[in-house]
């Protein structure tokens, strides 16, 4: 699935162009944070039919958390029980029942096996409140003669979510049983299991019943075996109201009409599924039409979305794409598409960004459809990977499942590398293959840096309740998961990957597998095609995914050595997770001398030396190439120097990649005090000639930290001159490809992408005729509320720069466009651009806003006040706004709110003084107990600002010095 942070990945992708990483964190950040806290209100709202279920009987087993004894006290299940099938009828109300609440009835038989005698049945079971028959939650049948022993006990164990049937005689090994029950559940609007969500349409509003089972929530829909390795057939029906239609896994067969408890109503049924887990079921019942493809295809592929939606086009992208990602899939794991049909639905509410549900897939809005008046650039790519992602899954996911979820980076990591390569057939013009690196890899190396970091691949035994698995989905899971399947697919070539991927789905379909089932084939693709290997598959890659973290490669160009170090952003911090392997890595280091040929060499110990990699006086070396291995490169300050002034000449004879690569890893070393910092700016000097998006973003997103450390001081005013410089000739370049800016560039992504760092930069730093132009466009559309000609990729840059450009007129204009906004995307970028005005008094304004429910809504209140403080004069009166009123955004506001550290995080991005520091332990102190969940945030800005104050102390002057000089020097 696309959880939450992946999400915001794809939101970093559409927002980085917004002005700088910090801000597009913050941006996604937000979306997650509406998503997490609509999590909990819904959890309070499904209090009332969890409470009319009668309450365990007394006579219930004393518990002993520490050491659960009795079977029901375990997460996992026993194994003594199979299922082979389900029947399942679910009737969702779509109007509220007298008490105000929304609801689904249902009920539910299950055919299991039994492997091993058992007096016990333990079955998921979630929120549902389950009817009695003589005194017991179900009713037990055997079937093909067995008999079925009489009920003995049945109750609900609520913390591990069990319906618990006790038998006074047992169950017999071999043979085959059917459990039957009969509930009621509430349609909550929680984004899980079966849920409710809600959308206005012509001035009424309209109900939507839908799914989020991943990972453990098909159990608060109807009581299940609810774990990944517990697959089994479906045969789904669901009850609806005239006007509706209902979709689920399998094909849907003409509806009939039903009447039930006095009411008409529409009951449809499905086509039985394939063997499945339960995670990946899917049903929803609404009022949506979809487009097709046309009759005659193999698959039948379908968009589902709100009416005006499909109406105004905005599936036709979606659907244009399906196909040819869904044959690139059939063709890279040699393997036909595995069912009969493929939908695809965009619901209004949906708390991740997209779900595999075999054959029903489910989208948020901005992840399915695509409005080319309206859309941005990357809010296109965002639909194109996020599509391939989650057909990538069909096969890899859905036909094969990971046993448990403590193998989910497998799965997530396969998905989002090979959704770059579905990305890059669909849209062959884009640089897909290449942005993976930006998208992907150099952002979460930032957090495998650090030493509190943990490995990709954990234990079973230490991933059991449903909190644990939902800790999985972060982005060590996704995006360093990607990094060494490419690293590998890379190393052993995609071809021999997809001949082993091939094979392991043919031994493993509709089963369930652990990862090194997956070496096991690809081992042997290796094998068959001969490629060089030091070690096994295995052996290679339990390096990079049992122990946390990567290594920094160092070569020296003079004498050939070669050696290898875990890598850490801050030098000091001190690593206390042991590793197996002492963290050392074998390291496929892969080069390029002077303009030669790849080449590629096996690190396998700390140390070695490589004689050809010593340079002759005219050479130089750059390591890595496309950043296809997971790692930074060092070198000797000769080679070093030969780089720099390669970039410098002919910047070209270096692939673009690695010109970002070779930025992004000088910063980084700097900041781990490897090598100096007027090195890393030293990186930056050939960007006047540079006219690609990878280094420039790597660039602005390394730039960041320095305007965050020195936005506030002296060295503010040289770091713009210099950035100004740079940026002038991009700027210019981009005037002319677009005829003063009248043209969209419209042949590659990546010169899209570019326009806007070009237009951001240059107005923050005053390249003539910027700001003219961002607010030019801006009076015009004041001027005509009703069109808006700025162009999609470019609102976000044209509103702040016009914003911090202009007055109160322009504000208020604004903020009455963000209070019409019914587009949540042009809502999002007006919410941002608000935060630009350079007026304090505005900005004080907007702060009283914030705790207006009125104005802003409660949900993005916290991360308007971020957005404040992202602007360096924002920043002290969001800090003293914060100090001012902590009790009451502490009392309306807190309470476990993941967010609500990123606040404190947001709001100290820029500490880096005695002073400020002293003021945080004040209100620290002033204000103890009454962090809740943003206490671990406090702690790290001290020690964030502790170590800001160390690197501005040891950088400063230099950093002033450099910059100055670099400044006023004229152009090469
Ligand atoms: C089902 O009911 C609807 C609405 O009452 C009606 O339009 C439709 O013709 C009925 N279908 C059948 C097969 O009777
Ligand atoms: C470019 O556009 C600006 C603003 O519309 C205009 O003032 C200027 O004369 C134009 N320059 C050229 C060379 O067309
Ligand atoms: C994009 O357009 C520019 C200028 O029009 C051209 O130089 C470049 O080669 C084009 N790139 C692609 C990928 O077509
Ligand atoms: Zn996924």
């Amino acid at each position: 699935m696309g959880k939450g942070f992946y999400l915001s990945k794809a939101l970093v992708v559409t927002c980085v162009v917004v002005a700088s990483a910090a801000v597009a964190t913050i941006i996604a950040l937000s979306v997650v944070y509406a998503q997490e806290k609509s999590k909990n209100e819904g959890t309070t709202t499904a209090g009332p039919i969890t409470t009319a279920s009668p309450p365990p009987p007394p006579t219930t087993p004393p518990t002993t958390p520490s050491t659960p004894m009795e079977p029901w006290q375990r997460y996992r299940l026993p194994d003594s029980l199979t299922p082979s099938s389900y029947n399942v009828t679910l009737w969702p109300r779509l109007a509220p029942n007298a008490d105000g609440l929304f609801v689904f009835h249902g009920h539910s038989r299950v055919v299991f096996r039994c492997t091993n005698d058992t007096d016990l049945i333990l079955i998921h079971s979630n929120k549902l409140n389950l009817t009695k028959f003589d005194g017991h939650h179900a009713k037990l049948t055997g079937l093909n003669g067995a008999a079925a022993p009489p009920l003995k006990r049945t109750w609900l164990e609520v913390p591990t979510q069990y319906l618990v049937v006790q038998l006074k005689s047992p169950l017999k090994a071999g043979s085959t049983y059917e459990l039957f029950t009969e509930f009621v559940g509430e349609l909550a609007d929680d984004l899980g299991g079966f849920y409710r969500s809600e959308y206005m349409e012509d001035g009424v509003k309209k109900i939507v019943a839908t799914t989020q089972m991943q990972p453990t929530d098909a159990r608060k829909a109807f009581p299940c075996f609810d774990e990944p390795a517990m697959k089994a057939v479906f045969h789904m029906t669901l009850l609806h109201p005239h006007g509706t239609v209902a979709l689920s896994n399998g094909m849907d067969y003409e509806p009939v009409n039903v009447t039930l408890d006095g009411m008409d109503v529409v009951q449809t049924s499905f086509a039985p599924t394939e063997i499945m887990s339960t995670y990946l079921l899917a049903f929803v019942v609404c009022d949506f039409t979809f487009i097709g493809s046309k009759p005659g295809e193999d698959v039948l592929i379908r968009i589902w979305a709100r009416k005006k939606a499909i109406a105004e086009g905005q599936g036709d992208y979606a659907l244009e794409k399906t196909g040819p990602i869904l044959s690139f899939f059939e063709k890279y794991y040699n393997s036909s598409y595995p069912l009969a049909k493929s939908d695809q639905i965009a619901l209004p509410d949906f708390s991740a960004g997209a779900m595999e549900n075999w054959g029903l897939i489910t989208y948020r809005e901005t992840a399915l459809l695509y409005n080319p008046d309206v859309s941005s650039n990357g809010d296109q790519e965002w639909v194109a990977t996020v599509i391939s992602h989650e057909l990538a899954h069909m096969w890899f996911g859905n036909l094969v499942t990971m046993r448990w979820w403590n193998d989910l980076w497998l799965n997530e990591g396969f998905a989002t590398y090979v959704s770059y390569l579905g990305a890059d057939k669909a849209e062959p013009t884009w640089n897909m293959k290449d942005l993976i690196v930006l998208n992907e890899i150099i952002g979460v190396m930032g957090v495998d840096a650090l030493a509190s970091s943990h490995p990709l691949s954990s234990k079973e035994e230490d991933v059991l309740k449903p909190e644990d698995i939902s800790q999985l989905f972060d982005s060590i899971t996704y995006s360093k998961g990607a990094a060494v399947l490419r690293m590998l697919s890379e190393f052993i070539t995609e071809d021999v990957f997809s001949k082993g991927l091939h094979t392991y789905l043919e031994e493993f379909k509709y089963q369930n597998t652990v990862y090194t089932d997956l070496w096991k084939h690809l081992q042997m693709a290796v094998d068959k095609a001969g490629v060089p290997l030091p070690y096994s598959v295995e052996e290679i890659m339990n390096r990079w995914i049992l122990q946390m973290g990567f290594p920094v490669v160092t070569i020296d160009s003079k004498t050939g050595k070669i050696s290898q170090k875990h890598f850490l952003l801050d030098p000091d911090s001190v690593v206390d997770r042991p590793s197996p392997f002492g963290y050392e890595w074998f390291v496929p280091v892969t080069w390029i001398k002077t303009g030669g040929d790849e080449q590629q060499y096996w690190l396998q110990h700390k140390e070695a030396t490589n004689t050809n990699m010593m340079l002759g006086p005219d050479d130089w070396l750059v390591a890595n190439i496309k950043m296809k291995g997971f790692y930074r490169v060092n070198y000797d300050l000769e080679n070093w120097e030969r780089l720099l002034s390669k970039l410098s000449s002919k910047h070209q004879d270096i692939p673009e990649t690695n010109r970002a690569q070779i930025i992004d890893d000088a910063f980084n070393l700097a900041r781990a005090k490897m090598v100096d910092t007027t090195l890393a700016l030293r990186t930056t000097k050939f960007l006047d000639k540079e006219r690609e998006y990878m280094p420039w973003e790597t660039t602005s997103r390394n730039l960041n930290y320095f305007i965050l450390m020195f936005d506030r001081s002296e060295v503010y005013g040289p770091m713009q001159a210099y950035i100004k410089k740079q940026v002038t000739p991009l700027f210019n370049h981009f005037k002319d490809l677009t005829a003063n800016w009248t043209k969209i560039p419209d042949n590659h992504t990546t010169s899209k992408y570019n326009q806007v760092n070009a237009i951001s930069m240059a107005c923050s730093t005053g390249v003539p005729g910027c700001k003219e132009l961002t607010t030019g466009w801006f009076r015009e559309w004041m001027a005509n509320p009703e069109a808006n000609n700025i162009s999609p990729n470019l609102k976000s840059t044209v509103y702040c720069s016009a914003i911090a450009a202009g007055g109160v007129e322009e504000w208020d204009f604004a903020w009455s466009m963000f209070k019409k906004a019914t587009i949540a995307s042009e809502a999002e970028k007006l919410m941002y651009a608000l935060s630009c005005t350079k007026q304090p008094w505005l900005l004080n304004r907007y702060l009283e806003y914030c705790l207006d429910p009125e104005k802003i809504r409660k949900q993005d209140a916290t991360f308007t006040i971020t957005y404040i403080a992202a602007n360096s004069v924002g920043q002290s009166l969001a800090w003293d706004f914060i100090r001012s009123n902590w009790d009451h955004i502490f009392n309306d506001y807190g309470g476990g709110s993941f967010s609500f550290g990123r606040l404190i995080d947001g709001v100290t991005k820029r500490f880096s003084s005695e002073f400020e520091y002293k003021q945080l332990l004040q209100f620290k102190e002033d204000n103890a107990g009454h962090f809740g969940s943003a206490s671990a945030s406090l702690e790290q800005a001290l020690e964030r600002t502790k170590a800001n104050i160390n690197w501005v102390e040891m950088n400063k002057k230099q950093v002033l010095d450099w910059f100055t000089t670099e400044a006023s020097s004229s152009p090469v």
